[in-house]
């Protein structure tokens, strides 16, 4: 979703902001734009489309500014187009904006801006704020005190950076519910939306919080409250490298992700798994642990690949601790007045720890008294910061849009808590490590897949032309079917529906002809022969098979049309192979029809507002 990139520094700002923002481009956007003063002027550059077309306007040898602002947009208020795109002034053209978020009350201030003479050129939210600002500034002619006052009075969403042409040594940045984080250099600094808008540059960063801003000079910096109160704000650092922001030979980010698996799920488990001990040992939960041995219920919330890995984390948790778990989506559960007791341990699941909804829903819950613990992948993130405790998956940078591999990471915290849970509850020692060893087997099941990809890469190219699939999983494999529709449809635009197995004679079925291919997952286990029943059906309509089978299940093949296999893994661990085809054949299908698959059209990375 938008990113954002100012720099206050002694080099020229205007390339260390755009290539900032070609480091975001993975994120989503429509729309690009910068601002730098050059002689006491804001001068703006921006159009619809990709970043290259806003630096297609740039003449980096005729520019010297050493203080800029940038900004990809991916439009709420007001169409994609060159007008709307940010960076947006105010009407002296003295104060500059780049605004991710929303300003809820914006209608209000826009009319009574309006009453007082003031004129608007775009759609936006942002413009307005900006407008706002300035009006601010033309009454006080101080710069800060414009800034804050205008935050203090606006309802909604922001993480933005702001210039003033009357201050060329200062940069603004503030947050409230989107994240900005401030990379420390030598006599510079960057503010941005995104740490890998920042690696190439520092590794310090400063997260700010919620109504929380920074004000740069290029002699220091102050981090304060958006009312004023001065605060330290702790310094991190970075825990990736630039090379893992890079697509090392790979056509696509995507690939190169869902290749990338046996490494990070072995990274997700390293040094967490006592084999020896059938258990686990996950130092991110002490705080909670009490709260965890007398949970009454847990409640997951997420969204999207997240919910999805989610659904697994229910059925592996009830089955190995007896705790009733509830899957939520983090938007319906925040605006439903739900039930939640003090007893309760919440489970956020997150790859960017940014996601709006599944934030505010955690809030909700916090609000509530319930216990949050996080399962998140950006290190220092929103959701990782505000629970009381979590697990990091440390799959490292996911740049692809369509979620893989924090997919199967989620999948492997998830499997280590249900033991964690388990063993505390009802699980036994060697129970205990016959997991542990099935877990530790699964980075070299998921490269031995991976090895099979030709031949799922030439079912692919027999089912790129379609216009529906059907996806149908059982038991712990219900998650993955609807995780396989999601991927296909995120980044081939098929239409895809996932559906619990013998959920499709009560409806889907009537979809089935010689056109539909469905993918149905029927590994070995309880569920099998159900399934089976499922395919049977299936074909009895001239439906096209593509099953998920277990190695050495050879029968399979005279009902399937197609038949990939995985090696053969304890029933609850199956997950975090079976979506590795299905990933393989959404990725395949994609390029076969020649779609943008890193970046999906009207998809976002993390998905920053409601
Ligand atoms: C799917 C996808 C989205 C995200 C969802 C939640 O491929 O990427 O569905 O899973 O927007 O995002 P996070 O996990 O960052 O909260």
């Amino acid at each position: 979703m938008c990113g954002i990139v100012g720099y206050i520094g002694h080099r020229q700002a205007a390339p260390i902001v755009m290539e900032g923002l070609k480091r975001m481009e993975y994120r989503g956007y429509d729309s690009a734009g910068l601002c730098v003063l050059e002689q006491g002027n804001l001068l703006v550059y921006k159009r619809a489309g990709k970043v290259s077309q806003t630096e297609s306007l740039l003449d980096y040898t005729t520019m010297h500014s050493t203080l800029a602002i940038g900004h990809t947009r991916w439009a709420t208020h007001g169409e994609p187009n060159d007008i709307n795109a940010h960076p947006h002034t105010d009407n002296s053209g003295k104060i500059s904006l780049i605004h991710n978020g929303i300003i809820e009350n914006y209608s209000s201030l826009k009319k009574k801006l309006i009453s007082e003479g003031y004129t608007f050129s775009s759609d936006t939210d942002t413009e307005v704020l900006a407008v706002f600002i300035g009006h601010l500034y033309e009454r006080t002619g101080d710069f800060e005190l414009a800034v804050r006052s205008a935050l203090s009075e606006v309802d909604g969403t922001f993480g933005l950076a702001v210039l003033c042409a009357d201050q060329p040594d200062t940069l603004i940045a503030a947050r409230r519910g989107s994240p900005i984080v401030i990379g420390i250099g030598d006599g510079e600094y960057i503010a941005a939306s995104d740490a890998a808008a920042i690696i190439q540059h520092t590794r310090q960063v400063i997260y700010l919080n919620d109504d929380e801003m920074a004000v740069m000079h290029r002699s220091g910096y102050v981090t304060k409250t958006i009312d004023d109160r001065e605060i330290d704000g702790e310094i991190h650092e970075i825990d990736f490298d630039i090379e893992q922001m890079e697509k090392g030979g790979f056509d696509h980010f995507m690939l190169k992700e869902i290749y990338e698996q046996p490494a990070t799920f072995k990274d997700a488990i390293r040094g967490r798994l006592l084999v020896e001990d059938g258990n686990v040992k996950l130092g991110g939960l002490r705080p909670i642990e009490d709260k965890l041995r007398k949970a009454r219920r847990i409640i997951i919330l997420a969204c999207g690949t997240s919910w999805h890995s989610g659904l697994v984390g229910e059925y592996m948790i009830e089955q190995l601790a007896r705790i009733p778990v509830e899957v939520e989506y983090a938007s319906e559960f925040r605006y439903r007045s739900p039930v939640i007791y003090s007893d309760d341990v919440i489970i956020a699941i997150s790859q960017s720890g940014e996601t709006a909804d599944t934030m505010a829903a955690m809030k909700e819950a916090k609000l509530k008294g319930a216990t949050v613990m996080g399962i998140v992948n950006v290190v220092g993130s929103t959701i990782a910061r505000e629970s009381h405790a979590g697990v990091y998956t440390h799959a490292g940078p996911e740049i692809g849009v369509a979620s893989t591999k924090a997919f199967t990471s989620q999948i492997a915290v998830l499997s280590l808590l249900a033991l964690h849970l388990g063993r505390m509850n009802q699980v036994s020692q060697t129970q205990g490590k016959v997991i542990a060893e099935a877990l530790r087997a699964i980075p070299d099941q998921i490269e031995k897949i991976l090895q099979t990809s030709d031949a799922i890469k030439e079912i692919a190219l027999q089912y790129s032309h379609v216009t529906n699939f059907l996806y149908l999983g059982r038991g712990f494999n219900f998650p993955v079917a609807l995780e396989g529709a999601l991927k296909l449809k995120e980044i081939s635009y098929i239409h895809a529906e996932g559906y619990p197995a013998a959920e499709m004679k009560h409806g889907p079925i009537a979809l089935i002809d010689e056109n539909m291919p469905v993918v149905i997952i029927a590994t070995k286990d309880e569920v099998y022969e159900k399934v089976i029943s499922g395919i049977q059906e299936v074909r009895a309509r001239r439906g096209k098979v593509i099953a998920i089978a277990t190695e050495g299940d050879m029968s399979i093949a005279e009902y399937a049309d197609h038949v990939i296999y995985i090696p053969a893994t304890l029933p609850m661990l199956t997950p975090a192979l079976t979506v590795i085809p299905l990933q393989i054949l959404a990725y395949a299908i994609a390029a076969q029809r020649g779609c943008d698959i890193d970046k999906p059209r009207n998809l976002a990375k993390s998905v920053t507002v409601e």
